[in-house]
Formats: C-alpha cells, structure tokens, sequence
C-alpha cells in the first residue's frame, strides 16, 4: 500500500527520499510528499497529488530549496480521504510532530473527536491526523519522543508503520510497526527506515526488521529498539541478498515487460537448490518440513488475487499427485468465517509479498482456531510478516517484483507448489521414483519452455489490436487450465481496464453462453490432456455463436482452426505441471500488450497498489 522512507544524516536527504519514493511508488501513487527538519529546526514540507515526478516537479519550481538532514516521505494509496494534497502525508501537529503512515487507525473517529475536544484542528480527512494530534498532547506529559509515541500508541486500534520527526527532537526518528511492514537501514554516518528495503538499496545493504509492536529510536550513529512491551531489545542485523539494478527498468519500457521475460531466470532460481538429479529436495521446505508432511491428514490454502489463482492449480495437484485433500479459499472471506480447522492440517498461505493484510490475519485467525495446524508460507519476500508467523517457509526466488500485476511472482508460486506436491506424494507414497523424477524432469523444461512461448509475442501483439473497441472478455479453460483462464482474466482486467471473466468450459451452457456475441472475444487454452475432446466441443459451441476466439493450444492438441478463429500453438509435449505455467506466458503477453493498445498505466494502473496491506 503506502510507501515510507526517511533518514537522518549528516548531507541533506531530500534527494534520497524523492529516490526512495520512486522506488517505493509502485506500493501506491495517488498521492506523494516529504518533510524535511531545516537547519533552524522548521518543518518545510512538499506535497503533490498523483506521481512522485509531480514532487519532483514542485520542488524543483520553488525558489527557496528543501533542504535539512533528517526527513521522511510517503506515497500514498488513499483509503480515508481522497487523493488530494491536503490528505497527501506527510501530516503535521501543531508545528512540533510531523509524521507518515502505512496502514489504517480504525478507532480514528472517536480519537479525532476527543481531540477536538482538546482545541486541535484537522485539516485532512486521513485516519493519519489523529497519530500526529495525540504524540503531540502525550509529548506534554513524556520527557522523550519515543516515550510519547509509547504512550500515543496506546490509543489506536489498527494497523501502522510510523516514521516520525519532531522539530522538538531535530536529532532522531522515531519508527514503530504493529501489522505494517518497516525496517531500518544501518549506513554510515546514518540511519534510515522505510516500507520496503528495496527504498534503501542504494545506500545500504544492511537492515534490521522490526518485529510486530517493536519501536525504534533512531539517531545518525545510534539505534535504540524496545519491543511492545517497553524491553530495550537487541534485533539482529541482516545483509540484503536484493541487488540494486534487479530494481531498474534496463532496456524494458515497463516493470510488467522486463518481469514477464525475467521468468525462465526467475524459475531457474527457484528451483535452485530445490531438486537434485531426479528428486525433489524436501527440507527446501524448512528443517522440520519432512516431520510436518508425514503427519498432515489435509490442506487448507489461503491467498488473494494471482496467489489465489496459483492455490486453485494447486489444489488439482495436490490431490491428484499427493493425494490429499486441498481447500483453497480467498483470505478476506476466510477471516470472517468461523472455519473449522481439523488437526492434521497443512496451513498454507500464498504471498508474493508475504504482507497483505488479509493473509496475514487469515493466518492469525486460523492459529487462534487450532494452534495444533502447522504452517507453511510460500512467498518472494524473506522477512516479511507471513515467514514471521509461519513453521516453515518457502522462498520463490523470483527477486523484486515492482509492476502492480503480478507475473513471475505467479509462476514461480506454481514452480514452489509443483514442488510441495511432489514432496507430499513422495513421503505418502503416492507417487514412486519415476514419477517424482518425472515431476522433476518437467520442472528442469521449464525455463526452456518459457523462453519457447516467449517466441510467440510478436504473434499474440498482433492479436492485441482486436481489443482496441472491446469492453468484454471471456477465458475458458478446464482443470488447472480454469485456473489459468482466472489468472489471464485478472491480468486483463487490471491493466487494460476491460472487464474480463473466467469460466470452466464446460460450465457455459449454464448460462454465460448467452453473452456470447462478434463483440465477446473469447479466449481458450488447450492443452493436450484428457480433457482435450470435451474443450474442443465447447470451443464448437461458442463458435457457432459468432464469437471471435483466440485459442492457445499445444502443437499436439491439433484444435482445427474456423473462420474468426485464430489458433496459436504456444510449444509441444506439454505435462500436467508444465502446462498451466507455459500457459500463463501467453496470456500475460496479451494483456500486456491489450494494455499499450489501451494507453493505460501498465506498471501501475488505476486504483490499485502492489501490497495491499490494509483492509
Ligand atoms: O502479495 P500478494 O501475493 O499477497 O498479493 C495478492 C494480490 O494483491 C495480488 O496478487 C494482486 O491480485 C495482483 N495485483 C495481481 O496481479
């Protein structure tokens, strides 16, 4: 969601918080801003509605310079208030606590009418106001910064990552975290915090990961940390494995370009270490993962969005490879149910980020329902909360994913769970030797095949042009390939703002045929599977409707091309692991490239964020 990053130094800071919030301007971006301490302990603050080049165009307009040596910034993706330059953070109180916040302070109305109360004004309609009001009435009773935010603290419900400065304290930040991501970058002759390491990259590689409630004193050459109980604590400090240039765009035009073509390398990487000659490697799970398999009785999966999608394939393989059962269910509905959780199972949470919100809680609340379940987290991000709150993690070594949709984060999710399947099956001896190396075996193709179906982008942006006048989309597919459809669909809809449904095929003629006209493009993956012939009698159906109809095949589906019906073979010989992610290139090349048709904001279109990680 929102982004934050802020420094205290001893050169001036304003053009590494503008370098930090372009960086961190894919988390969200209607809004941006920055504070800076100037030499006579004043706050100058900038704010600009829409991208963060709209700061950087007011600052270079104003005629005295930004400049000081401790700042914070944030980029905002508005959820109380509209985008505008008076919600735009960061916020100030009263001249003296200025402050920027990722997350939400649900109780805000009740704290913003006592505050009234008090004599404060509001001159934003954020949730955010209220923090900086109540650390500056608790600075009257506190001899410290940190011991007011303590006590400040106290009084929300919610969720927050802070980075506070004070013009009564010109020395320090202060920064704290309870269900928002933040860490603090160690430099020399500074310190920093921020959202998201990849903000700090280039000025250190070494980070310190607050844990949930820690809060942080941070001065140029001291970081003093307490933990939500008020103990000073020692948290470790972690070198970054992120380079710097896997977060520049490169000879792409777009983040969502170079990530789709970064896939071969992206599932190369995470098969890593992961499997050996012709076998899965199980402790690639974590150390107590061989134990923890053993015993599970079922599978309970939870994700939103493309991570969701990659659960559905899973749930195919799981039962089909593993043999066992596997539900999957979107986190947002999962933590409002009362779910009933038997012992024996799996939990499993999917997150490229590893800190959407609703993930995150679903996990929470499933631990409070059985904290018998074991736990397993497979996500991009290392020291996220997910890895925090989960028994055993698995790493996608996908590397920094910055375009809002989602692509080889999705893949190598699948790359992870083709994995899990196998290592399930193979200690429930569900599966034998030659099939684990068969599994295997698939998964070593893949960067080769990855790179095949890659070859088809001049054909499929061919395509593209079809959708200039199109409001409507229709993806078909059967099996895990329903789930691929979903995922094709989700890509439309986000980037190229054409609304876009999946079906199962066989599920048409219970009534989304009846949408099927010349203006409903339908598109359809085929692959050659048993379920071939049943695909190719409903691609009859939706043909004789008039439908223009792109259909992805394997060369060996043989799908017999009609009029209005352009058939792309995507590469042969293709298996049940392979197939649903060499499926997936094509349809992320289409809605890439329906996107430029479109003129839309490809790396970071309309109304969305890349962490959702408030409500
Ligand atoms: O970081 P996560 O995988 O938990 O994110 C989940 C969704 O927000 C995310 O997949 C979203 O749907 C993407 N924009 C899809 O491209």
């Amino acid at each position: 969601m929102c982004g934050i990053v802020g420094g205290v130094t001893n050169k001036d800071i304003t053009s590494l918080l503008l370098e930090g919030l372009n960086r961190l301007e894919y988390r969200g971006y209607d809004s941006s801003g920055l504070i800076v301490l100037s030499k006579n302990n004043t706050f100058n603050r900038a704010r600009s509605v829409g991208k963060v080049q709209n700061l950087e165009d007011n600052l270079k307009a104003r005629d005295h310079k930004i400049e000081g040596n401790i700042g914070i910034a944030h980029t905002r993706w508005a959820t109380h208030g509209e985008p505008s330059i008076s919600n735009a953070h960061p916020h100030i109180s009263k001249n003296s606590v200025s402050l920027v916040h990722n997350g939400i302070i649900e109780n805000y109305i009740d704290l913003k009418n006592n505050q009234l109360k008090k004599g404060y004004s509001f001159s934003s309609d954020t949730d955010t106001e209220v923090i900086a009001h109540a650390i500056d009435f608790a600075m009257k009773s506190c001899s410290t910064l940190i011991a007011s935010v303590q006590l400040a603290i106290k009084s929300f419900t919610g969720s927050y990552g802070l980075g506070i400065i004070s013009s009564k304290y010109p020395d320090q930040i202060v920064a704290t975290r309870k269900g928002s991501p933040l860490v603090i970058g160690v430099g020399k002759n500074a310190n920093y915090i921020a959202s998201d390491q990849m903000a700090l990259l280039s000025v250190t590689k070494e980070f310190i990961f607050l844990e949930e409630g820690d809060i942080a004193e941070i001065k140029i050459d001291k970081i003093t940390i307490y933990d939500s109980e008020g103990n000073l604590v020692n948290r470790k400090i972690i070198t970054s494995q992120l380079k710097e240039g896997q977060v520049d765009l490169g000879n792409y035009d777009h983040f969502m370009q170079k990530e789709i073509f970064e896939q071969p390398q992206a599932v190369r990487d995470t098969l890593e270490s992961r499997i050996t000659n012709d076998s899965v490697v199980i402790s690639a799970f974590g150390y107590k993962a061989e134990k923890i398999f053993s015993e599970i009785k079922q599978v309970q999966i939870i994700a939103c969005g493309t991570s969701y999608n990659a659960g559905i394939v899973a749930k195919y393989w799981l039962e089909d490879i593993a043999k066992i059962t596997c539900n999957v269910e979107v986190a947002s509905e999962y933590r409002y149910r009362r779910p009933i959780l038997l012992n024996g199972t799996l939990f499993i949470t999917l997150s490229q980020s590893g800190e959407t919100a609703d993930t995150v809680e679903a996990l929470k609340t499933a631990k409070k329902i059985n904290s018998d379940i074991s736990t397993l987290c497979i996500t991009n991000s290392a020291e996220s909360s997910l890895t925090r709150l989960s028994d055993l993690t698995f790493l996608t070594h996908a590397g920094p994913e910055i375009g809002v949709a989602s692509t080889k984060a999705f893949t190598t999710q699948l790359v992870a769970l083709a994995l899990l399947a196998c290592s399930i099956g193979k200690l429930k001896k569900s599966i034998n030797k030659k099939q684990e190396k068969g599994i295997v075996d698939g998964l070593k193709r893949l960067p080769g095949l990855i790179n095949e179906a890659l070859l088809q982008e001049t054909q499929i942006k061919k395509l593209s042009t079809r959708f200039k006048n199109k409001n409507s989309a229709l993806f078909l597919g059967r099996g895990t390939m329903h789930a691929i459809a979903m995922e094709g669909a989700l890509k439309l809809k986000e980037i190229s703002y054409i609304h876009a449904e999946a079906y199962p095929a066989g599920e048409l003629k219970h009534g989304p045929i009846a949408l099927i006209d010349e203006n409903m493009p339908v598109i359809a993956i085929a692959p050659n599977d048993e379920l071939l012939g049943k695909l190719k009698s409903n691609l009859h159906e939706v043909k004789s409707r008039g439908s223009q109809m792109i259909v992805f095949e394997d060369e060996n589906s043989k799908v017999e091309s009609m009029d209005a019906m352009e058939v792309i073979p995507i590469t042969s010989n293709l298996g049940r692991i392979t197939a649903p992610i060499i499926f997936t290139i094509p349809l992320q090349l289409l809605s890439y490239h329906v996107a430029l048709i479109k003129k839309t904001d490809v790396d970071k279109p309309r109304n969305l964020a890349k962490s959702v990680t408030v409500e």
